[in-house]
């Protein structure tokens, strides 16, 4: 029971129920939740309590009243007749204001709350033109016009003006207010969206209008805004109705009314409880449900970051498979490969598929997509397009050449700064790693370096003899040799120094060669022919019979020549004491004897001296006996002493002509 009591005390204490005086002739709204407020048109009562004139609708007008038609008359003191009593008013209001200006609003005291010939689209939805100044009207308004109509009269879009029966103002100032301190006037902004309080005294006596405006929260000031001597008596009826009024014409700005009171017992309007006022929407175009408040935002930057990543990928992806193709490629089209298929075959060129690294560039392990063949793609840096048609149709060209024991170049790519060459995938690696392992046990028996010997020696022939035209391999060491999943040796790389001739004269041209490998004649003249090829493939011969790098440390640790060293011995007739010791004696000594013979014949300094690669097929097969060698030329040898010029062990030019007409 008492709990029943309890929630009737407290939902009926939550309504803002006017406190009304007896008589009715006092009320006061601090916010009209659940207040018995009647209104007409677009105007509503929003659930918080809040007074929407116009509710962003167009061309339709509005109106809020008090319910009940209040009674302004008394008995005059001087006993003629009735005059309209003093009173006072007081209201809260917001004006919002949307793409174009509002047209403003009004409150008025009126003869009734029919307003139906008022203009829908202007002048406060109270007034019309036809009845304009018509004193049968009885309508007295106080308007907030945010609008300069000069056929009005109006002095500015942002004023307050006293109307009677018009809607041109009998008397109006500019929206402000005068500082109760100082007296200067400061200017308000009708339209900013901020709370406005505003006050409407009338006196009987004087017959006098006061209006007054203040920001909400400061105390009324002292000297009114507008001030008019008119008697009331005229306009006001005997029982007459208070509102307010708007059109929104087709602004979509809202006007809106917090807390209204009024007093016609002589004293001010009661005062209106600020922070009871209900809280005034969001500033802005139409409200948006919460919903789409949250969802559009994250939609917006959904799709945005979407559509950011969807370019960033696809500028990536072009980026990243970006080619160099010109249009003299087109007749090499089918040996080229797609970049895209390479990044791919590589994993992206990790460093788990890193092979190796030489003088030209890194080698990766790659299968390729659809025929899951097996490869070695080999990036090489290439910064100028020099020479690079020449080279490609070279490439190419060798890329057709297929023999046993060359390594096949299956193909190329280009992009910008850079050249790929795919090759045969060779699963056990360069012969190097073989020969200088560093351990006790051979890594390679006696057999199997002489059937690599063999290999290579048939490549180069290919090479140099049997193929269409001569190709100079130009490159030829232990490390060019790559060995297949039989431990055939196969010759890789030829054709890639011809890349850096071009262009470059013997003093700026880069690393190549390999100290020991190069040719007298090639240091002096810089040309390349199938005699250098042939002087390489000497101090190959040694390598991998001595197990020992062209250029070896003695005992003292000094470097020297393996070439010189293994002449030394022959010339002392020591010659098998320079075999690989590793292989523990386990060799044919003739062939090892031969081997270690031919490789100082093609080792000659003089080009004429060496024998050609079909003659060196001829010895190693044994069917013609090595010459013998005079010894003249073995104490003939000490050219290419390297102690002086340290730098040549890393460095040395690479040489120009590659292949000529046969
Ligand atoms: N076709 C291949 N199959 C398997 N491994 C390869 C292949 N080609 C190269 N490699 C590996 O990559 C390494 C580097 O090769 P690359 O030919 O670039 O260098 P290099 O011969 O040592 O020096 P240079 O570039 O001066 O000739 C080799 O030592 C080898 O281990
Ligand atoms: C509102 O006031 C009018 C006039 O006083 C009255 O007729 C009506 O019943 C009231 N309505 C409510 C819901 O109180
Ligand atoms: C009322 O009396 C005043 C002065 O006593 C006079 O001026 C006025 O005209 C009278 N009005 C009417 C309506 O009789
Ligand atoms: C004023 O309005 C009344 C009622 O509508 C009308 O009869 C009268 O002619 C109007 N007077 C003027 C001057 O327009
Ligand atoms: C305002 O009203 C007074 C009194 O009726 C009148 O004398 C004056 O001309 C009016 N002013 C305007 C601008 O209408
Ligand atoms: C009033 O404020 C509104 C909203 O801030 C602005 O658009 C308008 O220009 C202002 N008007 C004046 C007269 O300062
Ligand atoms: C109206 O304002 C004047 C000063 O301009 C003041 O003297 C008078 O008392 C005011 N009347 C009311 C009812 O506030």
């Amino acid at each position: 029971m008492s709990v029943l009591l309890l929630y009737i005390f407290l939902s009926t204490a939550a309504l803002n129920l006017p406190a009304m005086a007896a008589g009715e002739d006092e009320f006061v709204f601090s916010g009209f939740k659940g207040a018995n407020i009647t209104v007409d048109g677009v105007a509503t009562v929003i659930r918080n309590g809040l007074v929407d004139l116009t509710s962003g609708q167009e061309t339709l007008k509005g109106h809020a009243f008090y319910p009940a038609p209040l009674r302004f008359r008394e008995e005059s003191p001087n006993g003629n007749g009735t005059a309209v009593k003093s009173f006072s008013v007081s209201f809260v209001f917001a004006i919002y204001p949307n793409y174009r200006p509002s047209q403003g609003m009004a409150f008025f005291i009126a003869k009734s709350t029919d307003f139906s010939s008022a203009l829908p689209t202007q002048w406060f939805g109270v007034f019309n033109s036809a009845s304009q100044g018509n004193s049968s009207n009885h309508i007295f308004a106080v308007e907030l016009d945010t609008v300069n109509n000069r056929d009005l009269h109006d002095i500015d879009a942002n004023h307050v003006g006293i109307n009677v029966n018009s809607v041109v103002s009998n008397k109006s100032t500019t929206a402000g207010f005068y500082d109760d301190e100082t007296g200067s006037f400061n200017a308000l902004n009708l339209t900013s969206g901020e709370r406005l309080q505003l006050w409407v005294d009338y006196e009987r006596e004087a017959t006098r209008i006061n209006v007054t405006m203040s920001p909400l929260g400061m105390a009324k000031p002292a000297r009114p805004l507008v001030s008019a001597i008119y008697d009331l008596s005229t306009v006001i009826t005997e029982d007459a109705f208070l509102g307010f009024g708007s059109s929104a014409g087709r602004d979509g700005s809202r006007h809106y009314i917090l807390g209204w009171s009024f007093s016609s017992s002589g004293g001010p309007a009661p005062a209106i409880d600020i922070r009871k006022l209900p809280p005034l929407p969001r500033l802005g175009p139409k409200p948006r449900s919460k919903a789409l408040e949250i969802v559009l935002p994250l939609a917006t930057a959904t799709s945005v970051l979407a559509v950011g990543v969807t370019i960033f990928l696809l500028v990536r992806r072009h980026r990243r498979y970006a080619e160099l193709r010109e249009d003299w490629e087109v007749e090499f089209g089918p040996h080229r490969f797609s970049y895209k298929d390479l990044y791919h075959a590589t994993e992206g060129f990790k460093n788990k598929n890193l092979l190796g690294e030489g003088g030209f560039g890194k080698v990766y392990k790659g299968v390729l997509p659809v025929s899951n063949l097996e490869v070695a793609v080999k990036k090489v840096s290439h910064e100028s397009r020099q020479g690079m048609k020449e080279f490609i149709a070279e490439v190419v060209s060798i890329g057709r050449l297929r023999h046993r024991y060359l390594v096949q170049l299956l193909g190329y790519c280009r992009r910008e700064h850079e050249l790929i060459l795919v090759y045969e995938y060779m699963p056990n690696g360069s012969l190097d790693k073989y020969l200088h392992c560093g351990e006790d046990k051979p890594t390679l028996d006696w057999t199997q370096r002489f059937g690599i010997i063999n290999g290579i020696a048939c490549g180069l022939w290919y090479l140099h003899e049997k193929w269409e035209k001569v190709v100079i391999h130009r490159d030829i060491k232990a490390s060019n040799v790559l060995l297949d999943g039989e431990m055939n040796g196969r010759l890789g790389d030829f054709g890639l120094a011809r890349l850096y001739d071009h262009g470059t004269d013997l003093q700026t041209t880069h690393v190549v060669g390999t100290m020991g490998y190069l040719a007298p004649e090639l240091l002096r003249s810089g040309k390349a022919s199938p005699l250098t090829d042939v002087f390489a493939f000497g101090t190959f011969l040694l390598e991998v019979a001595c197990g020992q790098r062209p250029i070896k440390q003695d005992s003292k640790d000094e470097h020297i020549m393996l070439v010189d060293w293994v002449r030394e011995h022959c010339h002392n007739g020591t010659l098998l004491q320079t075999v690989d010791t590793r292989l523990h004696g386990n060799y044919d000594k003739d062939k090892a004897s031969m081997v270690l013979k031919l490789g100082l014949l093609c080792l000659h300094p003089l080009p004429s001296a060496r024998p050609s690669m079909k003659q060196v097929m001829e010895y190693l097969d044994g069917e013609t006996a090595l010459p013998e060698m005079a010894p003249t030329h073995i104490n003939n040898v000490n050219m290419m002493q390297i102690r002086g010029s340290p730098d040549l062990t890393t460095s040395i030019g690479t040489f120009s002509g590659l292949s000529g007409g046969r």
